[in-house]
């Protein structure tokens, strides 16, 4: 087996610590490989006044693989107030690096799975006939655009005149927003694309027929929002007639979606949805088999092959300074599994799957979530695990 090299992206906070607990695993588990590490984040931010410096972006597009912790990301103001009185001169505009990272290397499909482990204390469970107890086996993979829609970034507030003229060109926008003065007005645009619309919808189908899902889900609001959700709703119409019959095409609203989570979450599938529904859905989806801690996601470009890898949590930056970390490592294992997924060692993958599977299924090992503690320094103490306990009982299971 040759050696890959990862490029491994800890940024901020508590993702410095999953991620090398994740490695940690990944090495025991055999997967050959060098890790080079990419500076990305707030500590780069402050000094040099680039969350994403070019040489991050050099060592992604040489070795094409990354993993990513979290990062911290805050408020325009607030960032600009962290540089150092030389770099506020220059006129810098923070923006989040993990989101100009999908950018740059157009990561357009994000993949988030959501599937049951079965004895997770975390699972949701509902009340069913005769005030019995369900405890129903989620299993959705939600493919999530990450490049476009309101997470795309062409926004203003107080709109240059080019802009506004444009708008006021819409008969919508003049009877609504017409009247109200310019400079009150804040604008963020939600722009879907033919090409990167029908990659994500494809990206779905093509999942759902080789994992042998029955449904796939577009889960938007074209009732409404009629060009863009309308437009990924028509196109996924168009592909599972003409190359995926067999498989059912559903339409949900992102709103009912929201509902329905809890009604009767084992029905879904795989569900495809633009970038902000794809993230909230997700979310839903993930709080019914553990919360962030079980989290996982893949984003990756699948026309030139780059691929990060990460937790879809974030720094959880009131944890970061605990003497001894608390916070569970399992959803940066599980994306380092997607990683491996991709990359054609499914075998190793599979076998760190089962062992987290084990471990979880046991309940003899448990990170303050899955104990239901409240997150302080001290449950430790209390017996809960600590990061590096957790990875040490799945690295036992291996
Ligand atoms: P967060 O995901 O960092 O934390 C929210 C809460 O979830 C935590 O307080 C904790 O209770 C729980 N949590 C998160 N990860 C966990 C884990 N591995 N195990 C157990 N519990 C866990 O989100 P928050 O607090 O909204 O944001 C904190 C920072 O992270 C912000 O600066 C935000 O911008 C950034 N962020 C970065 C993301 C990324 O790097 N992809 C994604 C989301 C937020
Ligand atoms: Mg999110």
């Amino acid at each position: 087996m040759s050696t890959r090299t990862i490029v491994a992206m800890p940024g901020d906070g508590i993702g410095k610590v999953v991620l090398d607990e994740a490695i940690r695993v990944l090495n025991k588990a055999g997967f050959n490989a060098d890790y080079i590490e990419g500076d990305i984040g707030w500590e780069f931010w402050r000094n040099e006044g680039n969350p994403l410096p070019q040489r991050t972006l050099d060592l992604i597009t040489e070795h094409k693989i990354g993993l990513f912790g979290a990062i911290t990301s805050k408020p325009k103001d607030d960032a600009f107030e962290a540089l150092s009185p030389e770099l506020q001169k220059k006129g810098l505009i923070y923006s989040s690096p993990i989101v100009g990272l999908r950018q740059h290397f157009g990561l357009d499909i994000c993949l988030r799975p959501c599937k049951t482990y079965t004895g997770n204390p975390l699972n949701f469970i509902r009340r069913g006939p005769n005030d019995s107890i369900e405890e129903p086996e989620v299993d959705v993979a939600i493919f999530r655009q990450n490049t476009e829609g309101l997470y795309g970034g062409v926004e203003w507030s107080n709109p240059p005149p080019q802009v506004y003229d444009a708008l006021m060109t819409h008969p919508k926008f003049k009877s609504n927003f017409g009247t109200a003065p310019v400079e009150e007005v804040s604008v963020s645009t939600r722009i879907f694309t033919k090409k990167y619309t029908e990659r994500i919808v494809r990206a779905a189908f093509e999942h759902a027929k080789k994992y042998g899902y029955n449904s796939v889900t577009v889960c938007e609001k074209p009732n409404v929002i009629r060009e863009t959700s309308g437009m990924m709703y028509k196109m996924a119409q168009n592909i599972q007639k003409d190359d995926f019959p067999t498989i059912e095409l559903w339409n949900t609203n992102i709103d009912a979606q929201m509902m329905w989570l809890t009604k009767n979450p084992e029905n879904y599938g795989v569900i495809v949805a633009g970038n902000m529904f794809g993230d909230i859905v997700s979310d839903g989806f993930a709080g019914l088999i553990g919360g962030l801690g079980f989290a996982c996601s893949a984003q990756y470009n699948p026309e030139t092959g780059i691929g990060v890898f990460e937790p879809t949590h974030g720094s959880a930056p009131k944890y970061a300074d605990y003497p001894v970390s608390i916070v569970n490592p399992i959803a940066m294992v599980e994306s380092s599994c997607m990683m491996l997924d991709f990359i054609d060692e499914q075998e190793i993958a599979g076998n760190i799957r089962k062992a987290v599977a084990d471990v979880v299924q046991e309940r003899k090992v448990q990170t303050y979530d899955m104990a239901k503690m409240t997150g302080r320094a001290n449950v430790i103490e209390k017996g809960a695990a600590s990061t590096t306990d957790m990875a040490n009982a799945i690295i036992e299971k291996l």
